[in-house]
């Protein structure tokens, strides 16, 4: 594979998707996106894609009667369009075993901490309230567990004297937007893959996160 037919899932803002959109446009994702969905109507990022003539859908969460249903629908709606590789970017829920089963090793995941810290929620207050010196953003191929897959690539910050929550998030996103590209791109070219729920580069199993 050297150019990567990438969904795009988002619940808001999208500056990860604009990312991608940006690397597919000057080439260096090795890949295009073929659709965004978001769960929420009034995710900005929608509007991103419109602007990039990106097919793009809303799957509201809240209209289906249980989490595998909602899952079930996104994994019929996904489908249709085809894609190697599925990017979460912002995406607020957690897909059920059926779903992660069905695109095994083929869905990456942008998370704002430096894993296995701070997986969950509230990373960067938590880091600043533990008192962290370092942190940053990690893209991992997702599994089953929550924040807890094989990580393939981390970009750190420092953490500043007075920094507060909003200006470390800040820093934290520009990571982001260089580190998820990158990552997508080396999927594209065929030098990464997760297999055995450990990611592989370049024909040789990842022991440590690449960093930028
Ligand atoms: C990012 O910080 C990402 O790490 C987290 O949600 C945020 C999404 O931001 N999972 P955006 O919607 O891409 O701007």
């Amino acid at each position: 594979m050297t150019s990567v037919r990438l969904a795009v899932l988002i619940s808001g803002n999208g500056s990860n998707l604009q990312a991608l959109i940006d690397a597919a446009a000057n080439g260096t994702l090795h890949g295009e996106i073929c659709v965004v969905v978001s769960n929420r109507e009034q995710a900005f990022g929608l509007q991103r894609a419109q602007r990039a003539n990106i097919p793009n859908h809303v799957l509201a969460h809240d209209e289906f009667e249980s989490r595998a249903a909602f899952d079930q629908a996104l994994l019929k709606l996904l489908d249709g369009y085809s894609p190697d590789l599925i990017a979460l970017a912002g995406f607020m829920r957690v897909l059920g075993g059926e779903f992660v089963e069905h695109y095994a090793g083929r869905i990456l995941n942008v998370h704002p901490s430096l894993l296995p810290r701070f997986p969950g929620l509230d990373t960067h207050a938590r880091a600043l309230r533990a008192g962290a010196r370092e942190h940053g953003a990690s893209i991992h191929f997702v599994t089953e567990e929550l924040d807890a897959g094989p990580v393939v690539i981390q970009g750190r910050v420092a953490v500043r004297e007075n920094d507060t929550e909003a200006q470390l998030a800040e820093r934290v996103h520009e990571v982001e937007h260089r580190i998820y590209p990158a990552a997508v791109a080396w999927f594209a070219q065929g030098r990464l893959s997760c297999e055995d729920q450990r990611a592989w580069f370049d024909g040789q199993p990842l022991h440590q996160p690449k960093l930028l």
